[in-house]
C-alpha cells in the first residue's frame, strides 16, 4: 500500500508545477486516507511518473502503419488484415506491461493489471484502434494507448491498485463493415438484439459476420456470444480517454475537457427501387427514378435537421449509392444510410418519424417503391457517472489543468459502458476540431495532460 502513496504524493509533486505541495499532499492525503510520506526518493519517481510522450507518439505512428489507405490516412476495417496486425501490437504492448492479456468471442481484449483486492470490481479504460477508411491516427487509439501509457506511469511509479486495473481494445466501434457500432462494447452490455443479429449479419460483400471472425482468427460458436456479456459488477468505473473531434478545447486552450453526457445517435437504412432503364430511350415523365428519390430524401433529412431548431440536432448521409452506377442508366435501386444525432432523444426521434414520413411520400410521388427503411439503431443518451466526473475534476485540479465540462457529441464505447458501469470520458483538444479525416491531429503535450488526468483518475478510483 505505501508505494501508492508515494504516487499520489509525486503525481501531486510532479503536478503541482508552482502550485502548493503542502496542499497537494494534504489533498492527496484525504483521497488515499492516511498519512503520505517522502523518503528522499522523490527525484526518481517524480522522473518515474513523467508521460513518456515520444514513446506513445510512436507507437501511435508504428499503429497509424497498419493501414488499408495511404499515409497520413489511417483505414483499419473490423477484422482485416491490419486489423489483425493492430490487435497482435496492442497485445504484444499489454504483455510487455506483465498485464494479464484475454480476449472474448468477437476480440475484445482486455489487458489487466490484477489489484491487491481482486474479487472487487475493476476500474476499466480503453477505446478502438479500428479507423474508417480515410480517417486519421488518433480517434480511439488515443484512449487505448494513452491507457496503457497511463498504465506505464503508474507502474513505473511503483503504485500497487487496490481494485484492478483494466484496459480494453473495444471491437469495432467504428459501424464501417457490418453497419453496427460499438459492436464489441454494445455486446459486453448485454444486447441480446445483437447477440441474436450477428448470427445473420452479412457485409457489404455478402461475407457473414461469423466468416470474417473467422478469418481474423476468432472461430465464434453462436453460444460463445453470450459469453461475452459482462455482468453489472464486473467494473467499478469505466473512464474513456478520447480527442474531443470538437474545436471546442482547442479554441478556448483549455487543455482537458470532462464529459458529462454522450449525444443519442441513430442510423438507418434506406432503400429505392424503380424500373431503370435506358438513359436515352426512357423518357422524363415514363421514369421511376431510384436516385432522384434518394436524393430528394437526402435534402429532406437536411431539412427536417434544420427544422428541429437546435444547433444539437445533426442529420448526415454519409452513403448513398446507386445501382447499377451507370452513366448511361436510369438508376433501378438507392441505397442511403443516415446519421441522426443529438443531445435530446424526444427531439431526435421526431427527426426520425419525419424522415420517415418523407421517405413514404417521395416514394408516392416518384412511383418507386420504398423496400427498406430500417431503424438499425436508436440508442438512448448515456449521463456520465457523478463519482467519476469527481474523480475526473479531483485528478485535474491537482495536475493544475484547467477542464470544462462538456458533452460529448460523437459517441463512443462509453455510451455502452454505461449500460453496465458507472462511466466518466476524458477529452484533450484536436487540431482545428478535425476527426474522421487524415489531418486529425492531438499534440504530445495535450496527449501527456490525458494520460496524466487518466492516470491519476484511475489511480483514485482503484482505491475506493
Ligand atoms: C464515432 O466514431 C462516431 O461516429 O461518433
Ligand atoms: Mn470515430
Ligand atoms: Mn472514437
Amino acid at each position: 500500500m505505501v508505494p501508492s502513496l508515494f504516487l499520489l504524493l509525486l503525481v501531486a509533486g510532479a503536478a503541482a508545477q508552482g502550485h502548493d505541495d503542502a496542499v497537494a499532499r494534504r489533498t492527496m492525503e484525504e483521497f488515499a486516507g492516511f498519512p503520505a510520506s517522502d523518503d528522499g526518493e522523490g527525484d526518481r519517481r517524480a522522473y518515474a511518473l513523467r508521460v513518456d510522450s515520444e514513446g506513445l507518439q510512436r507507437q501511435i505512428d508504428e499503429l497509424a502503419s497498419f493501414s488499408d489507405s495511404p499515409a497520413p490516412s489511417v483505414t483499419r476495417v473490423l477484422y482485416s488484415d491490419k486489423d489483425v496486425q493492430a490487435r497482435r501490437y496492442i497485445k504484444g504492448i499489454m504483455k510487455e506491461l506483465g498485464l494479464a492479456v484475454r480476449e472474448d468471442a468477437v476480440g475484445n481484449i482486455f489487458g489487466r493489471w490484477v489489484g491487491h483486492e481482486a474479487e472487487l470490481g475493476a476500474v476499466a479504460t480503453g477505446s478502438h484502434v479500428d479507423a474508417i477508411p480515410f480517417s486519421g491516427k488518433y480517434d480511439g487509439v488515443v484512449g487505448v494507448l494513452g491507457a496503457l501509457e497511463a498504465i506505464s506511469v503508474l507502474k513505473r511509479s511503483g503504485f500497487q491498485p487496490k481494485r484492478s486495473l483494466e484496459v480494453i481494445m473495444f471491437t469495432s466501434e467504428e459501424p464501417t463493415r457490418f453497419g453496427i457500432s460499438c459492436l464489441g462494447s454494445r455486446l459486453m452490455a448485454g444486447s441480446e438484439e445483437l447477440a441474436q443479429s450477428l448470427k445473420r449479419t452479412v457485409d457489404n460483400q455478402n461475407l457473414s459476420f461469423v466468416d470474417a471472425a473467422d478469418s481474423a482468427g476468432y472461430k465464434i460458436h453462436p453460444e460463445d456470444l453470450h459469453d461475452v456479456f459482462l455482468n453489472q459488477d464486473t467494473y467499478f468505473a469505466f473512464v474513456e480517454l478520447h480527442i474531443e473531434q470538437g474545436p471546442i478545447l482547442e479554441k478556448e486552450g483549455i487543455p482537458i475537457g470532462i464529459v458529462t453526457a454522450i449525444a443519442a445517435p441513430a442510423s438507418i437504412k434506406v432503400e429505392f427501387e424503380g424500373n431503370g432503364g435506358h438513359a436515352g430511350a426512357v423518357l422524363m415523365p415514363a421514369r421511376n427514378d431510384a436516385g432522384l428519390a434518394a436524393a430528394e430524401l437526402a435534402l429532406a433529412v437536411e431539412k427536417h435537421v434544420l427544422d428541429s431548431g437546435s444547433i444539437d440536432t445533426v442529420g448526415t448521409v454519409g452513403i448513398l449509392q446507386l445501382h447499377p452506377g451507370a452513366i448511361n442508366s436510369i438508376p433501378s435501386k438507392s441505397h442511403l444510410e443516415i446519421d441522426v444525432r443529438d443531445i435530446d432523444e424526444k427531439r431526435r426521434n421526431d427527426v426520425i418519424e419525419k424522415v420517415h414520413q418523407s421517405a413514404v411520400e417521395i416514394s408516392k410521388i416518384r412511383r418507386v417503391e420504398l423496400s427498406e427503411f430500417k431503424i438499425i439503431n436508436q440508442d438512448p443518451p448515456a449521463l456520465s457517472d457523478k463519482a467519476v466526473i469527481n474523480a475526473m475534476e479531483f485528478a485535474a485540479k491537482q495536475l493544475g489543468l484547467q477542464y470544462q465540462l462538456m458533452i460529448s457529441r460523437a459517441y463512443h464505447d462509453s455510451l455502452f459502458m454505461a449500460r453496465i458501469s458507472p462511466m466518466g470520458m476524458i477529452f484533450i483538444p484536436c487540431y482545428k476540431g478535425y476527426s474522421h479525416k487524415p489531418e486529425e491531429y492531438a499534440s504530445p503535450e495535450d496527449m501527456a495532460n490525458g494520460v496524466k488526468v487518466l492516470a491519476l483518475t484511475m489511480a483514485k478510483l482503484s482505491l475506493e
